[in-house]
């Protein structure tokens, strides 16, 4: 928590505890325990959750298993894996093409699109990829193959992308990074060819600095982007991080979805800025890698999220990640943010 001002620890979180009868109230001093999952525990980094259009199913997916497909007919599970977005792995011509990071799906006139990135831990030769299916199931990805590359040297990592289509219809991209943080950049019509140089909308100069894992949602007359900042993985359960050095959620929202996105206190996330609404507590820790999709049986917006476990024989250990689930109040923040 190095680069926090103590003001940002006294903003209300604005998730709520879900519970799939009614809206819990937001609570101000804590964060909200993840929804409680049926069945047997799941591996999830980085999800992304949607809906499909036609039967309701839900459809997570995660880093690793070549994009593990893990699906359930309630938001509460049981959860299953089913398979994988790329069984074969990725044409990206990179080393670690046979383990998909970052999963992005949505929506767009009868099309899925899966944005993911393809990269080695520590490197910035990473690659920015494409699949597309019309169902979502196992074995109806189309591998588009690569949108954008990045090399050593270059200002940012391509990594963690999330499709957003702007105010203006244009399908844009947000990514990165953890060097450099967050950037965006325009997307043709055909959703894959880059149209526009990368825009940097967030960055955090003070060490430890790592700022990915983005996420781009429209709310009322706002977008909101998220980012995950800090430590994501690699934790040694006896040498751990600083407190508040661990991957946590930060929010700045912004008119326009090219930003400049600003935090609660006005701050522009390009400098520094970020309004925290989700950190270890509990039995959760490090939380991130998130994104947001509407639930439509309960009509409300969810923030999809992965955790590790600080407590127990699971403590630390990325392959126990779990999926966080909880509610997103958008009043307790849009009420007292001014832009
Ligand atoms: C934690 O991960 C290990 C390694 O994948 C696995 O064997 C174990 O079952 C997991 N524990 C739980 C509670 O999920």
């Amino acid at each position: 928590m190095t680069h926090l001002t103590s003001a940002f620890y006294t903003l209300c979180a604005s998730l709520v505890a879900l519970s799939l009868g009614s809206v819990a109230s937001p609570l101000a001093t804590t964060f909200p325990d993840p929804l409680a999952l049926a069945g047997d525990h799941v591996y999830v980094h980085d999800p992304s959750l949607i809906q499909r259009e036609s039967d309701g199913k839900y459809f997570l997916f995660t880093s690793h298993d070549k994009a593990g497909i893990i699906t359930a007919d309630d938001l509460a599970g049981p959860w299953t894996e089913i398979g994988s977005v790329l069984p074969d792995g990725s044409s990206i011509d990179l080393p670690g093409n046979n383990d998909i990071w970052a999963p992005d799906v949505s929506f767009h006139d009868g099309v899925y699109y899966a944005y993911y990135a393809v990269s080695v831990s520590g490197s910035m030769d990473s690659g920015i990829g494409l699949a597309t299916s019309t169902s979502m199931d196992p074995g109806t990805w189309t591998d588009q193959g690569q949108v954008f590359r990045t090399q050593t040297g270059d200002p940012y990592n391509a990594i963690d992308p999330t499709l957003t289509i702007d105010e203006n219809g244009t399908p844009l991209l947000t990514w990165g990074s953890y060097w450099g943080d967050i950037y965006q950049f325009n997307l043709g019509n055909d959703f894959k060819t880059v149209a526009t140089d990368p825009v940097q909308v967030a960055h955090n100069s003070t060490p430890p600095s790592p700022v990915e894992g983005s996420f781009v949602w429209k709310n009322g007359d706002f977008f909101y982007l998220f980012t995950s900042s800090g430590q994501c993985c690699s934790f040694d359960p006896n040498n751990l991080p600083p407190a508040g050095n661990e991957y946590k959620v930060f929010v700045g929202r912004s008119a326009s979805a090219h930003g400049p996105f600003v935090d609660q206190a006005g701050v522009d996330m390009r400098n520094n800025g970020g309004t925290l609404v989700l950190a270890s507590h509990g039995d959760v820790f490090a939380p991130g890698g998130e994104g947001i999709f509407t639930d439509s049986k309960s009509g409300k917006d969810i923030f999809v999220y992965h955790y590790l476990h600080s407590q127990g024989s699971i403590a630390y250990v990325e392959a126990n990640s779990s999926l966080g689930l909880n509610a997103i109040d958008w009043s307790s923040v849009g009420a007292v943010w001014a832009v």
